[in-house]
């Protein structure tokens, strides 16, 4: 009994201690928006702008839950590792690059990885609706290709 009470009683004290873990939370500034040199239809940077720039942007909405470890571990460390593979804040000026991303977002969106399930549980407003899907599918389709 007495060990059980010293558990209860430390596990505020090491809950607080957690507190000094807590990973930063950064939103650099905006290098180049998608939006200035792709500019997609307003209805699908709405959609864009919903399901992904959480984590693939540097204007991350941040939750409460990302200030507080240990979830701000998770929290932080996806929307890091997010950027790294796709920024639509740092969207590449070079043609070539930009379709490779466009046909990588065509690619997730057709096996519906993204946005993650473990994200939209917590945010509704990020679920795609199929009709949604599609329209992201079409758009990261064609976006990409030559102008004629
Ligand atoms: C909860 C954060 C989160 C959200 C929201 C999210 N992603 Fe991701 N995304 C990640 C992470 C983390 C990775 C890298 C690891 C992986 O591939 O699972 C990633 C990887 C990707 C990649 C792969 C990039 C590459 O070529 O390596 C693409 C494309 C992508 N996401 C597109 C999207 C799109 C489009 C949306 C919105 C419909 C979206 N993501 C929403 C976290 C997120």
């Amino acid at each position: 009994m007495k060990k059980l009470k010293i558990i209860l009683l430390l596990l505020p004290v090491i809950f607080v201690g957690l507190q000094f873990t807590n990973p930063p939370r950064t939103n650099p500034p905006v290098v180049n928006d998608l939006a200035a040199t792709n500019p997609p239809p307003a209805e699908i940077t709405a959609l864009l702008r919903a399901a992904c720039y959480d984590c693939h942007s540097h204007e991350t909405k941040w939750p409460l839950y990302s200030r507080i470890a240990p979830s701000s571990w998770l929290v932080v460390g996806d929307v890091n590792e997010g950027r790294e593979h796709l920024n639509f804040s740092d969207w590449p000026t070079d043609a070539d690059a930009a379709a490779k991303k466009l046909d990588r977002i065509n690619e997730v969106l057709g096996y519906k990885e993204m946005p993650p399930t473990k994200y939209t549980l917590l945010h509704p407003e990020a679920r795609l609706t199929e009709a949604q899907f599609k329209k992201l599918l079409d758009w990261s389709d064609t976006a990409g290709a030559p102008k004629k």
